[in-house]
Parts: structure tokens; sequence; C-alpha cells
């Protein structure tokens, strides 16, 4: 792996686009600074170029050279980096980060990735990585290295295999570039923990509706769909063509979350049972009811965007 790590950073550093994981979901990594390397995210991607990248970095060190951190980013940053939470910041005018990162906003999206293969590869780089999920825009987030390849074949340079991605749902989002914090995309941290350790109220803003809506434009495309539909909230199959995606006690399930009910197990499962129903060529995925809390509100989330998107 050592090895690897270390032709990965020359991959990067001559503008290259590597994958690697982390502990949400594997992301398609290029040098942050450069915009042609940026640009080649967006096509490996097919991603709409209007949609802004998390820009990755080893410590909370190396991110106050990007952005400005108030007293809110350095308490989040303090509790939960190096993990799962991305924050939304001001970025420093004079930053070298490429402006496509951002998309044209003012602010940039950093975190601090907690997986040993993510931090050497940041550390052996020397650069900041723009990575956003490890698939085709709109598809299934990739938990496994398969998937990346399933998803981008060899429009990625290179893949660093580091197993199964333990959290399984892509980070927590929050802007902190506004009047009060406000929860962007839910994931393994919710909106009452990180309240809680803010002391402060966080919104979590309306899609439709808000204003925070225009300076958050990825939660309004088509995302996380399987090729098959999304039926949610089934209580059992219907038909010859659909298959059940259990959790808890449920009969007839073709593969099951968590028969115990566990929603971290759950979420950990939910990428990679999804591509391996759809993989079957069902026409129609059923999913049995998640409790919508903590983790579940993260887990529904990613459902409901994956149903709707038909
Ligand atoms: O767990 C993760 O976050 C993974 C791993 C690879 O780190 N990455 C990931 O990236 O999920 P992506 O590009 O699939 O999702 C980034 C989300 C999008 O919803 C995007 O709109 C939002 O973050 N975002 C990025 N920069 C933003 C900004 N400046 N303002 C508001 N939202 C932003
Ligand atoms: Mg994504």
């Amino acid at each position: 792996m050592i090895d690897a790590i270390a032709r990965a950073a020359t991959v990067l550093r001559n503008g290259g686009l590597v994958a690697f994981p982390t502990e949400t979901v594997y992301g398609l990594g290029a040098n942050a600074l450069d915009d042609a390397a940026i640009v080649a995210i967006y096509e490996a991607k097919g991603r709409p170029r209007i949609n802004p990248l998390i820009v990755h970095v080893p410590d909370l060190e190396a991110a106050r050279t990007y952005a400005v951190l108030n007293r809110w980013a350095e308490t989040l940053a303090g509790a939960f980096w190096p993990g799962p939470l991305t924050l939304v910041l001001n970025r420093h005018r004079d930053t070298r980060l490429s402006k496509l990162v951002s998309a044209g906003l003012d602010t940039v999206a950093i975190r601090v990735p907690n997986h040993p293969v993510a931090q050497s590869l940041l550390r052996a780089s020397g650069l900041p990585l723009a990575a956003p999920s490890a698939n085709r825009s709109g598809h299934l987030s990739p938990t496994r290295a398969e998937h990346v390849r399933g998803s981008l074949g060899n429009r990625v340079d290179m893949v660093l295999d580091g197993g199964t991605c333990d959290v399984g749902l892509e980070s927590t989002v929050v802007d902190l570039s506004g009047e009060e914090p406000a929860l962007l995309r839910p994931g393994f941290l919710d909106a009452a923990t990180l309240s809680e350790v803010l002391s402060t109220r966080v919104i979590v803003p309306d899609v439709e509706s808000d204003a925070h809506a225009p300076r958050s434009p990825g939660r309004l495309l088509r995302h996380y769909a399987p090729r098959a539909r999304l039926r949610l909230n089934a209580d059992e199959p219907v038909g010859d063509n659909e298959v059940l995606l259990g959790f808890g006690t449920v009969e007839n399930a073709h593969l099951n979350l968590s028969p115990s009910g566990n929603l971290a197990e759950a979420a950990a499962n939910l990428f990679a049972m999804l591509h391996e129903l759809d993989a079957l060529g069902v026409d129609s995925i059923a999913v049995s009811p998640i409790p919508d809390r903590g983790l579940g509100e993260a887990i529904n989330d990613r459902l409901r965007r994956g149903a709707e998107a038909r």
C-alpha cells in the first residue's frame, strides 16, 4: 500500500484522478489547486458545474490556510475532525484553491477525513484534494473499490483499494458561513448532536423554499439512484420483479440492512446492498420502513432522493 500511495501522489501532482477510500465513501480525488484537474473531475463524473466540491485536508492547520474558521468552525472541528463532517466556510480572499471547487461561490466545503489511506495520501501528495464521491453523477455512492470501477471504469487513473467504508454514508455537511449554522446534508452526525456541541440552534433549511437553497446547489440535484425503482416504507415485496431490502425482523427480505435494527449497521450496508440488488436486474427494490431518528434521518434522506429520481 505504501508503494501504491507514493504512485498515487505522483498521479495527483501530475493533474490526474485518484479514487481513494475515506471512512464515509470512496472519493474521486484531484489537486484542488489545479483548475484543469478539477475540470477532469467534473467530466469523469458527468457532474453539473454548478455543484461545488469538498476539499479534503490532513488537519485543522491545513484547513486554516484555505478558509476562515469562525468560532463555530473551531468548535466543531475540535470535536469531530478527523471525521465524517464537512464545514462550509468563507474562502480566504487570496487562497490558491481553484475557484472551480467552489462553483462560483465565496465559500468552500472542507473536510478532514479519518481514514488511514486518505490521511497517508493527503500527506504524501502534500496537496489539498477535491473529492466528490467516486461515482457517475446521480448514481449510488461507492463504499467498495469495485463500485468505483463499476461506475467510473477507466475515467479514473488509479483506484486505491482500502476495503469497505465503515460509515457508508457521505459526510454531514454544515454551512457555517451564514447568520446561523445550517445543516445542508444529514450524515453520521445529526442536527441535534451538532446543536448540542455548539450550544446553539442548527437550522435544517427546506430545500425548495428557503434562502439557503441557492447556496447548496447539490441538494437540488438527482442523487443516490439505483437503476431499479425504489419503493419506500414497504411491508413486503409485490409481484415477480420486486425484491425487498429489509430492516429489523421482517420476512421475505432478499437482503437485510440490519436484522437487529441497528441504524449504524444499516447505514454501512445501504449503498453496497442497493448496488447488489440493482445488479439482479429487478424493476423495483422495496425497502422496509427505517425509523426517522438519528442516523435514520440520513438513511431516509438518501432513500427519498433515490426514490424521487425517476
Ligand atoms: O463523505 C463525503 O463527503 C464524500 C467523501 C469522498 O469525502 N464526498 C462527497 O462529495 O460526498 P460530494 O461531491 O458527493 O458531495 C458534496 C456535497 C454536495 O451536496 C455539494 O453541493 C455540497 O457538498 N457542497 C460542496 N461545496 C459547497 C459549498 N461551498 N456550499 C454549499 N454546499 C457545498
Ligand atoms: Mg455524491
